[in-house]
């Protein structure tokens, strides 16, 4: 058993296609029906086969019924449509497995097979800038990737892959070495480097000599001047002391920290190489890769080198790219990053593919922006981008009145602590439960909501179960232990509720294979929703029936199992009480 349905029924659909038809199919393609009407599951895959075969694709699909077995996971199959094959999960089936499920730390869960090195490149701020709210996306986004594709075993490395290099520090270091304000720079480093990038980059606008002196700093930054080093060096620091502030509120950990400058040594090798390979040639006096071939990525090529001699955004990441696959034998490499960087990324997959590098799996995870009220980009009432410190605040402070209202008497430090950790968990949800490609808008009293699709109603639906665990233990004396035995169904919201267990192993490997985090949010909010019905009509503690009383603690305690396992995936604080 893997704890995945979808897997079992491919495999056996494969191997009774192989017994009935004599042809091997690499993609039997099972899935979950949309209609009920027709079952749980679908083999789809026979009907295609009918052309090669000739023959009659219901003719087909029945001889794949006569030796298909689903080793009683399955009802009895039915032909549909032209050739369709329709699949009912048994009841006693889910019983069993759930039953077992609850046993496990992870619920029947297997780890995937395939298993991949994969570098999930996210977050990626900016040296010198505040994190603001469109940082928010690719950080939550990123590191619910990180934690679901390696609690399917995948090798993950999270990588924050600052931009710590370019232009920006020509400006910064002429603007810093004419224009620090000491005092401002003790109280708010960040602030002050950001006054003083705009005044250095609004100067050099206006004089051209001011330019030129920003990019005289730039060059003896780039030979290695130690004055300009040491300069740069206390920009990053700051930068980093900064986003660490936001990381520690959001928990989000990274494995490395490679900036862009981890590569400079790299830059002036990978142009060469790709001059020798004659896959970049010269333009204007720069140097770039044209893809002459291809009509969808136009005739702008990706530029490499510039025509002072500095190496591009493009350089960087293909060094990065080299150096993953040196470093790691990485398979995989996922970016996420906002869309409008779409076509840097398909220059760089595609120069990847000309450098030899076609197999690698490399992906942008692109997400759209967020919105405010007005549909417009999300902004402060004086026209600013949000900072995201602020955003947390917020969320924290609109919150924390419901916890004190709800918990008088826990004191105010721990009520500020579950207004924290609820705020944190309303915005990431908020953030990931919308497909990512699309803009969201950012709507504080949806997002806060106590019912709903929100963090708030899964985090409260876990404490609630986890609440039931508790009680049992306090009423007799010793805690739960689920014995593994099958589930007993007396009611319909038990059963669904046990169905609906048997699918989370599928949505986390859809949300590993289509990268996708919202399809997870999609099943818990469905999960918790079918949990409170159940709590509301089936006495838990309460029934004298002792077996009942077993088999409903079972379902909750594989229910809290699976909440958590998708709420730490998902990354979204879990508590003991709110
Ligand atoms: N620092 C970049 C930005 O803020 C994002 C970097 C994304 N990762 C990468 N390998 N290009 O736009």
């Amino acid at each position: 058993m893997s704890g995945r349905i979808l897997h079992e029924l491919s495999q056996m659909a494969t191997q009774a296609i192989k017994e009935a038809l004599g042809v091997d199919v690499d993609d039997p393609d099972v899935r979950a029906c949309t209609d009920p009407k027709f079952g749980d599951y679908q083999i789809n895959g026979v009907l295609p086969l009918a052309k090669t075969l000739r023959d009659n694709p219901r003719k087909l699909a029945q001889k794949v019924v006569d030796v298909l077995d689903t080793g009683g996971m399955c009802g009895e199959p039915s032909l549909a449509g032209p050739g369709f094959i329709n699949l009912k999960l048994n009841d006693d089936w889910v019983a069993k497995t759930i039953g077992r499920a609850a046993t496990d730390d992870r619920l029947g869960i297997a780890k995937s097979t395939e298993l991949e090195t994969i570098v999930v490149d996210f977050s990626s701020p900016n040296v010198a800038k505040r994190m603001h709210v469109g940082h928010l996306r690719s950080t939550v986004l990123g590191d619910a990737l990180v934690r679901t594709l390696r609690f399917l075993g995948d090798t993950v490395i999270g990588d924050n892959h600052v931009g710590d290099w370019g232009t920006q520090f020509g400006i910064l270091i002429w603007a810093w070495k004419q224009e620090r304000d000491e005092v401002a720079l003790a109280s708010d480093p960040i602030g002050e480097l950001e006054r003083l990038y705009k005044l250095g980059s609004a100067r050099g606008k206006e004089d051209e000599a001011i330019a030129d002196a920003c990019r005289a700093e730039l060059a003896g930054l780039q030979a290695g001047d130690p004055e300009n080093l040491a300069l740069w060096e206390r920009f990053v620091e700051i930068s980093r002391i900064e986003a660490q502030k936001a990381y520690d509120r959001l928990e989000v950990e990274f494995d490395t920290w490679h900036g862009e400058s981890h590569y400079n040594d790299a830059l002036a090798g990978v142009v060469d190489s790709l001059l020798d390979a004659g896959i970049a040639r010269e333009t204007e006096g720069a140097i770039g890769v044209f893809f002459d071939e291809s009509e969808k990525l136009g005739d702008i090529p990706f530029l490499v080198r510039k025509r002072d001699g500095a190496f591009n955004y493009a350089t960087s990441d293909i060094a990065t790219v080299l150096f993953r696959v040196r470093e790691y034998s990485a398979d995989r490499m996922l970016y996420v990053v906002d869309s409008r960087q779409q076509e840097h990324f398909r220059k760089l997959f595609a120069t990847m593919a000309k450098m030899g590098h076609g197999d690698l799996d490399l992906e942008h995870v692109h997400f759209g922006m967020i919105l405010g009220d007005d549909g417009k980009p999300f902004k402060t009432r004086s026209g600013e981008t949000v900072a995201l410190s602020d955003l947390l605040d917020e969320a924290e402070e609109r919150i924390l009145p419901k916890v004190a209202e709800k918990w008088p008497d826990v004191g105010e430090v721990e009520q500020r602590r579950i207004a924290q950790r609820v705020g944190i968990g309303a915005v990431k949800y908020a953030d990931m439960a919308q497909h990512r490609a699309t803009d969201y808008k950012f709507e504080w009293d949806k997002l806060l909501a106590a019912e709903g699709n929100t963090g708030p109603y899964l985090q409260y639906t876990l404490v609630r179960s986890n609440s039931v665990v508790r009680e049992y233990e306090s009423r007799q004396g010793s805690p739960f232990v689920a014995s593994g035995a099958p589930l007993r169904f007396e009611r319909d919201e038990e059963r669904e509720l046990a169905r609906e267990l048997t699918k989370l192993g599928d949505t986390l490997e859809r949300v590993r294979k289509q990268l996708l985090p919202h399809i997870l949010c999609e099943y818990l909010y469905v999960l918790a929703r079918k949990f409170n019905a159940f709590y509301a009509k089936c006495k838990v503690l309460g029934t004298d029936d002792e077996a009942l009383r077993e088999s409903r603690m079972a379902l909750v305690v594989a229910t809290a199992r699976g909440l958590d396992i998708g709420l730490s995936c998902l990354n979204i604080p879990r508590m003991a009480r709110m």
